[in-house]
């Protein structure tokens, strides 16, 4: 199965989870009193559960680089931090620009394509003070920030992800209370969903203003929802509604302000008509419990394609320590978007996550989601055996299927 020559084939990570030596939002949320004791209840270790050093690639950018490169890959999809650029509100590290400046100058020197990530949820902690994302002023200060990346970075950016998903952070933030600000306020939730999409469109037109042929976007995880029985009208109905709500609202209210596509997809939903309204059947999963579900990629791009845009998946993965379902996995999901391509969907390219293990949010540093293991004391990087499977679809731009 052969694919365009101008496909993208990439990696994704983001700057939190990879980078390390980062005081944020985040960095303190996992310190918290109320945290630590929340995870002791449950006999967990809090020591797990922090960030840290992370996969220490703010030091070995360069050999994850070339690992990108060493995989066949002609993209690489990253993130910068914005506490790390601007610890203290109004003042940028110019130091810190410069360092982000010799990533994208040794990715441009090996030839990769750049997905730069603006925002992938995390808040210096200024902006915490403030309120976080649900207080107004944000919009203002985001598009300050993001200024200056263009400003500074810009002519080596080829798409840009001005934030990566939206609806996780209002509904882990603050309905749900799984990540920081860790609040379950409906009114707070809205708030910040709104100034999410004010700051994304206001990036937008910065990042135009400075390079009219720039390509933005951001990143929406999408879900496939199918209604567990095909004649029971409620299901019909509440599958309907997720999937307007949960894979077109935002798109929709930014649909102007999009060059492309960026979708993130892990699983699919089977709705019920009861809580907890979805009910999958669970065949495969993944470490974490998730349904692998390689057709939901299809038909979720499928949908997607009412919008008329090249779509990008920036984000498709599992957590699997012992690679036992990644090959496949890796696999079957090509194999669906070549389908989907075929068929006339406008697939621009795949970025598979991760390119290392790296540190799973809420979850910790439990889940594997590498194409590279990162041994935890010395941060060496081995290739697991799908790295090898996914080096040949890149590199010859081809899936091969048994016959
Ligand atoms: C996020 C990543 C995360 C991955 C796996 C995506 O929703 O953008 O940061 O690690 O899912 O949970």
């Amino acid at each position: 199965m052969k694919f365009p020559r101008s496909f993208l084939w990439g990696v994704s990570t983001s700057a939190y989870q990879i980078e390390g030596g980062i005081t944020n939002d985040w960095s303190q949320w996992e310190t918290s009193y109320k945290r630590v004791k929340e995870l002791k209840d449950k006999g967990l270790d809090y020591r797990d559960f922090i960030c840290d050093k992370a996969c220490d690639s703010y030091d070995l950018y360069k050999e994850d680089i070339d690992l990108v490169k060493k995989l066949g890959c002609n993209t690489y999809r990253f993130g910068v931090e914005w506490a790390r650029l601007e610890p203290i509100e109004g003042e940028f590290n110019e130091k810190e620009f410069d360092h982000y400046k010799e990533v994208l100058a040794y990715a441009k020197s090996k030839g990769l394509k750049v997905i730069l990530t603006i925002w992938h949820w995390t808040n210096p902690l200024w902006l915490t003070v403030e309120g976080g994302w649900a207080n107004k002023k944000v919009v203002r200060y985001f598009d300050r920030f993001t200024k200056k990346v263009v400003e500074e970075l810009g002519s080596d950016v080829d798409y840009w992800c001005v934030i990566n998903e939206p609806l996780i952070h209002v509904g882990n933030g603050y309905l749900k209370a799984k990540f920081p600000p860790s609040k379950k306020n409906p009114w707070q939730a809205y708030k910040t969903l709104n100034n999410l999409i004010h700051a994304y469109k206001r990036a937008y037109r910065t990042i135009h203003r400075k390079y009219s042929n720039a390509k933005v976007g951001f990143s929406k995880v999408a879900t496939y929802f199918e209604p567990a029985r095909k004649w029971c009208p409620t299901e019909l109905l509440l599958s309907w509604l997720a999937h307007h709500f949960y894979n077109l609202f935002f798109l929709e209210k930014v649909e102007k302000e999009v060059d492309y596509i960026g979708v993130d997809y892990y699983f699919h939903n089977r709705v019920v008509w009861h809580p907890p309204f979805v009910k999958n059947k669970n065949k495969k999963t993944n470490d974490m419990g998730w349904e692998i579900y390689p057709e939901g990629i299809y038909k979720v791009v499928k949908k997607l394609a009412i919008f008329n845009k090249p779509i990008i998946i920036i984000e498709n993965g599992l957590a699997d320590a012992d690679d036992s379902r990644r090959p496949d996995f890796i696999k079957d999901h090509v194999y669906y978007l070549h389908k989907a391509l075929s068929e006339g969907v406008p697939v621009a390219g795949y970025c598979h996550w991760s390119l290392l293990d790296n540190f799973e949010w809420a979850d910790g540093w439990g889940p594997k989601f590498g194409l590279f293991e990162v041994d935890r004391e010395t941060f060496a990087r081995k290739p697991r055996p799908s790295a090898n499977i996914y080096t040949k679809i890149c590199k010859n731009n081809e899936l091969e299927i048994d016959p």
